[in-house]
């Protein structure tokens, strides 16, 4: 069978399908790349001693660590010099970091969670790297964080790369989704899936049940009902599986299915969601909705969303298309 690379899809995706510039396409392969490097210490774990927590916090207050911090300086070190970025925005960072003056300035914006999952690193269990391309808008000179707040539809490409059993690469451009696996010994992405495609119905929740107190009571409802299995409205038993990752979890969906669920609660009752709406829900909004998915907030689709800040949450249900219809429309009715 022949092997088809990243570099070659991108080169196709380029030449016959005209959708990503030649800037784009080097920016996708750059992050590929510093995505195999964070593999690498991933990997080695207690022996490259990476495992544990650094002594810093990132701005959402929460303690940093080791590996989100490699990660984190790969991404900006491997993405600063190719003159394809204007600027970056990372979870880990306060603010954006833009290109240095010494190299030349591309006109695309990217956005990344290094890290996700990382309470599982030290335990072994898979983790990933997030990331959203966006376009820089308008020619005023510089970049400034106003840059950034664009609505995930306006995303031109986004991916994930997930550290688990294999080294996987999930990828959009606005074309479907395709997904690479790492070769390890020719040091390769090599395209194992495309057209990905995610069931409309599904029998498998993921949701963190041990919050299930404080949620609205749509969700509480929607979860219930899944509960409750053939004695219940929906006459159909369910499984549940719950990574702590969202990449893990949002592989699984990709890959056969299922509905993620990470809902407001009422114990911050001001905080709209857990997860990141630049770093974490668009990018994966926009593959659910190219795999034939649907992602919305609860009330709003979630690509339609315009973010008031770089760190902005959001609470986020995404995956087959029929069972985020449903949990909408249930926060539909009690409104
Ligand atoms: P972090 O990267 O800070 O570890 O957060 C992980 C995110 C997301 O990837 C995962 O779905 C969720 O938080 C897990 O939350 P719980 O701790 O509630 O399980």
């Amino acid at each position: 069978m022949k092997k088809i690379s990243l570099t070659q899809y991108l080169v196709e995706q380029q030449r016959e399908h005209g959708r990503i510039p030649a800037q784009l396409r080097l920016l996708i392969e750059v992050v590929a790349r510093a995505c195999k490097q964070i593999a690498i210490s991933v990997n080695k774990g207690a022996l490259g001693d990476v495992l544990g927590t650094a002594t810093t916090e990132n701005v959402q207050g929460e303690v940093q660590k080791k590996l989100d911090i490699i990660a984190n300086e790969v991404l900006l070190e491997a993405n600063s010099w190719g003159g394809h970025l204007a600027a970056m925005a990372s979870e880990e960072m306060d603010s954006i970091h833009t290109v240095p003056d010494r190299y030349p300035q591309g006109e695309y914006l990217l956005l990344f969670d290094p890290l996700d999952g990382s309470s599982n690193i030290d335990v072994n269990v898979s983790i990933g790297t997030i990331f959203s391309v966006l376009k820089k808008v308008g020619h005023h000179h510089g970049v400034n964080e106003a840059d950034f707040l664009q609505s995930g539809k306006a995303q031109a490409a986004a991916g994930y790369c997930i550290y688990g059993p294999q080294t996987t690469l999930a990828l959009t451009v606005g074309d479907g989704v395709a997904m690479f696996t790492l070769d390890r010994e020719q040091g390769s992405w090599v395209l194992t899936s495309e057209n990905v495609q995610i069931p409309a119905d599904t029998k498998e929740f993921a949701v963190n049940m041990s919050n299930m107190r404080h949620w609205a009571p749509p969700v509480k409802r929607y979860i219930d009902e899944c509960l409750a299995g053939t004695d219940g409205p929906r006459g159909k038993d369910f499984n549940m599986r719950w990574i702590a990752s969202m990449v893990a979890d949002v592989h699984r969906i990709l890959t056969r299915g299922g509905v993620f669920l990470y809902p407001w609660d009422k114990r911050e009752p001001d905080k709209p969601g857990k997860l990141r709406l630049m770093y974490e829900a668009n990018p994966m909004a926009f593959l659910v909705e190219q795999a034939g998915g649907a992602a919305t907030n609860g009330h709003e689709r979630i690509l339609d969303i315009t973010p008031g800040k770089l760190h902005e949450r959001v609470s986020v249900v995404l995956g087959s298309k029929n069972e985020v219809e449903r949990v909408t429309a249930y926060h539909a009715k009690a409104n």
